[in-house]
């Protein structure tokens, strides 16, 4: 089938871009995106690019260009089904807050919802494409949703994990690594994958998109995101073991990353991953294997997610051991919140995490980051329910200036690594700190010997 229309249920951080994308690459295909949170789409819809929802280098510009061209947001998700042949479903798909599998398995609420309005709507054929990670095995629950509701009509369900990377997402759409196609092995399978091929093929080359069986394709994305976690825990879990011992986690990352079998991304010691996709991922690898019974698989893989916590645990901890076993009512500047840099996602974001143990210890904390807003970071607060919001309202201040956030500070925590980070004016924040000033540098970003010269006592992570 050509594809001519194409509908994305779901304008959030990956629906967004991509349809942008797509829209951009394929002018001869409209393509409308859809959501039903109705400020979300207004966001999309603001005559200033500059406005919408989702922060990504490069993508305003995306987004202005095609816009009301062949890219359209909207509300009205019925219209949009019933027009396209080509339905992406690119909704959330949490860890499961209630009932079997709480805090494990994915919460397919949201995905059972689409299947069922896709199946109302629809009065031709389509075929529907699973872009939401989802556990192996889903696209059979869909298709079984499709068939038995429906009226009637052809589905043909693919699955077409999205492996972009927040923060360059617009890079990696444009120029990604492969592209991974799952589809039925039958002849309508394999025409409706030459159908998604085909989009594709409008700007990456064929040696690039890569067809499989449904069931590996949802596979592939759950173990991708697991080793890319697996690779931050290992190298975090070596720089605690730095730290007692004398080595220093960034040369012994470099030396193993020199390793062609090896490699040097993702070597970075941290505070630790955040964002809304490694812990979900992980976890609910983790319970499909414990559902089959492979018990030792599960372990495997959950520990990633101690190493994790533990991580993040141990920075907040060190930071009250540093200053003198108590911060209670001292003024801890943090710079970063989002997840990660050139994001404005604060998804399990490891500041929200270390900030929540240190107003436990009475805290104060102060926060600058460039693109995340009070109202985000207190509602990422909130959502823990450790406190009232009033107790985080007092504890928590808001900056939009690094150098105010700073003032004052008894100690300062990298959480982001925000690149104009390591371009400030160092001497003129240590001299408006109480002394001795702390520094807390989770993301291994500044540069401590200068840092030392100037007199601030330097903290990285696994030095
Ligand atoms: P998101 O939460 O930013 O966006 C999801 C959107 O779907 C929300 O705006 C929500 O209102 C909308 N939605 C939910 N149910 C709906 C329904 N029935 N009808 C219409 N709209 C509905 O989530 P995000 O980050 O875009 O993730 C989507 C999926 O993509 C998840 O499965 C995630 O695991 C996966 N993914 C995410 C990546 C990331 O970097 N964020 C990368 C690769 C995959």
């Amino acid at each position: 089938m050509k594809i001519t229309k194409i509908c994305c249920i779901g304008a959030g951080y990956v629906g967004g871009p991509t349809m942008a994308v797509i829209a951009q690459k394929c002018p001869h295909i409209q393509v409308t995106v859809v959501d039903l949170n109705e400020q979300r789409i207004a966001d999309w819809n603001d005559p200033n690019p500059e406005n919408i929802p989702i922060y990504e280098p490069g993508l305003s510009e995306i987004v202005s260009e095609a816009r009301g061209r062949n890219l359209f947001f909207s509300t009205d998700v019925d219209k949009a089904i019933d027009e396209a042949q080509m339905i992406f479903i690119s909704v959330n798909t949490p860890t499961k807050t209630y009932g079997k599998g709480k805090g494990m398995a994915a919460d397919l609420k949201y995905i059972e919802l689409c299947a069922r309005q896709i199946a109302r709507v629809a009065k031709q054929n389509k075929i529907v494409v699973e872009k939401s990670t989802l556990p192996v095995r889903t696209a059979e629950a869909i298709k079984s949703i499709l068939d038995n509701t429906g009226n009637g009509v052809q589905f043909q369900i693919l699955s077409n994990p999205e492996f972009l990377a927040e923060g360059t997402a617009v890079a990696d759409l444009l120029n990604p690594d492969r592209i991974l196609i799952g589809g039925d092995t039958n002849q309508e399978g394999e025409e409706a994958i030459n159908s998604l091929v085909d989009v594709y093929a409008n700007w990456v080359s064929k040696d690039r998109i890569l067809t499989t069986n449904v069931w590996s394709s949802e596979l592939s994305k759950l173990t991708a995101n697991a080793f890319l976690a697996q690779r931050i825990s290992s190298i975090n879990a070596m720089s605690e073991l730095c730290e007692k011992t004398g080595a220093d986690v960034n040369e012994v990352a470099k030396a193993i990353g020199m390793d062609s079998r090896i490699g040097p991304k993702f070597l970075k010691a941290s505070v630790g991953f955040g964002g809304s996709c490694f812990q979900k991922d992980i976890l609910n690898l983790v319970y499909i294997a414990k559902s089959y019974g492979l018990n030792e698989v599960a372990d495997y893989w959950e520990q990633v997610i101690i190493m994790n916590d533990h991580q993040k645990r141990r920075f907040s901890n060190k930071i009250v051991q540093t200053l003198y076993n108590t911060v209670a009512d001292k003024k801890i500047a943090f710079l970063g919140w989002a997840f990660k840099k050139d994001t404005n996602d604060t998804r399990e974001s490891a500041a929200i995490y270390v900030a929540d143990d240190l107003i436990n210890e009475q805290a104060k904390i102060s926060v600058y980051d460039p693109k995340v807003s009070k109202n985000k970071m207190l509602s990422d607060l909130d959502y823990l329910e450790t406190r009232t919001g009033e107790e985080n309202r007092s504890a928590l201040n808001v900056f939009d200036n690094a150098y105010e956030a700073c003032k004052d500070a008894h100690a300062i925590a990298i959480l982001t690594e925000w690149d104009e980070f390591t371009m400030y004016d160092w001497k003129k924040i240590y001299d408006s700190m109480h002394k001795p000033a702390f520094i807390f540098d989770g993301r291994n970003i500044l540069n401590a010997k200068q840092l030392e010269s100037i007199g601030f006592v330097y903290n990285g992570i696994g030095s």
